[in-house]
């Protein structure tokens, strides 16, 4: 075998492996991004909302998902509400609360909803309650990037 044979045959060989690498490479990666996002649902969420409302003002909350019920509560001044849960694999977790203030003010909304909260605040979300509604605030930065007004 000559030289130049033995480079064709090294390539025809070294050349598949290489490519068959890259693809598992690129399989793996996928795989591993499927791994993490899927960890990222089974991680442990942390949602509060706050009474900012002035002059003693209480707030009534009733929060729901499709598989819970979590109940009315009202809070006090300066007292927060707040809850854990795990957001289910197929990021179709959705938590959604009334929130209602004296005088028959209020409003219902998406208190953690997976497509719009799952990079938004992927383990803490914070909310809070001031006279004309409802704010929300990331979690990487803290910045208000939500408002519910009352009705
Ligand atoms: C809302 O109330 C909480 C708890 O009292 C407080 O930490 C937070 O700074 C208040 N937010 C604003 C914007 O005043």
């Amino acid at each position: 075998m000559g030289a130049c044979n033995l480079v064709i045959v090294v390539f025809s060989l070294i050349v598949p492996l290489i490519l068959f690498t890259a693809t598992a490479d690129a399989e793996a990666t996928e795989f591993h991004d499927r791994k993490l996002v899927y960890v990222r649902g089974l991680q442990t969420r942390h949602v509060q909302v706050y009474n900012n409302l002035t002059n003693g003002d209480s707030f009534g909350i009733h929060c729901k998902s499709k598989d819970n019920n979590l109940g009315f509560h009202i809070m006090g001044p300066n007292q927060v509400y707040q809850f854990k849960f795990k957001a289910n694999v197929w990021g179709s977790t959705r938590f959604y609360c009334g929130v209602s203030l004296k005088g028959d003010r209020g409003v219902v909304f998406d208190l953690f909803k997976d497509s719009r909260d799952g990079t938004r605040c992927p383990t803490f979300c914070r909310w809070s309650v001031f006279r004309d509604g409802v704010h929300g605030y990331r979690e990487d930065t803290g910045a208000e990037d939500q408002f519910f007004a009352f009705n």
